[in-house]
């Protein structure tokens, strides 16, 4: 299986407030969706937004996998996903998915995994599950503390990440890895893959292999 996190920053680094990617980088995401079998998102990012996970011609792909994953099972039954499109998947831990396969009725296969520590899911084993359902490519499409969740599990492949050519001051905003802890010593290591700039935008799009094992100090 091979995993992807795919994102758009600021030039300092934050993925929020939403809505700041060009048209252009709105089909370099629904292109790399086509690319891959299933797309995983934080319940924040489904709390925040509403996200369907269009492809380029606009259509929910019928056998394409949209995963999210909670800790806490605060789900809005309201949001698309769960009434348009194929059923998502709910990775959940086993002391709420009673509760969520309630919530939810049949909107959603609703499935348990056990746990790394207080607030956080075997992400390992999320692959694994999906891996069985045939996925080989996935798109973790945010936001900052699922990133993160997935470089820390070591589950993460490649950065897909587009550069917005802007700057904020704001600290309440969400980094492209939102976590507590650093995930090297300090660094975590990329290996330049390719970049491609798209002169009318200013974005440039990044891709960087992660490192894998190898702690920079
Ligand atoms: N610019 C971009 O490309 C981009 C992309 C995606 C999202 N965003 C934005 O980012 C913001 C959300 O980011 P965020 O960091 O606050 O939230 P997030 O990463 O979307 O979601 C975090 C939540 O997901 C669940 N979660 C993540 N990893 C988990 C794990 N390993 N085990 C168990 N649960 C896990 C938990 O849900 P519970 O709280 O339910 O326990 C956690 O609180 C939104 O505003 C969104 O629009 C931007």
């Amino acid at each position: 299986m091979k995993t992807f996190i795919i994102c758009i920053q600021t030039l300092c680094g934050k993925i929020t407030p939403v809505g700041f990617g060009s048209e252009e980088d709105r089909r370099f995401l629904e292109m790399w969706r086509e690319r891959t079998n299933a797309t995983l998102l934080g319940a924040g990012s489904l709390r925040a937004g509403d996200p369907e996970f269009r492809d380029t011609s606009g259509r929910i792909p019928e056998k394409r996998i949209r995963a999210i994953v909670t800790m806490s099972g605060r789900l809005p039954l309201e949001k698309n996903i769960f009434n348009r499109g194929p059923a998502p998947i709910v990775f959940c831990a086993q002391d709420v998915s009673d509760s969520l396969r309630r919530h939810l009725g049949g909107r959603a296969e609703i499935v348990a995994v056990r746990k790394r520590g207080d607030n956080e899911l075997d992400l390992s084993q999320v692959s694994a599950i999906l891996q069985d359902k045939g996925v080989n490519s996935l798109l973790v499409e945010g936001g900052g503390r699922l990133n993160y969740f997935c470089l820390k599990q070591g589950i993460v492949d490649e950065i897909l990440v587009t550069v917005a050519p802007k700057l904020l001051t704001s600290n309440r905003e969400t980094p492209l890895v939102d976590g507590d802890q650093n995930l090297g010593s300090p660094f975590l290591d990329l290996e330049f893959i390719s970049c491609k700039c798209h002169p009318k935008t200013g974005e440039l799009f990044l891709r960087y292999k992660v490192i894998k094992g190898k702690n920079s100090g």
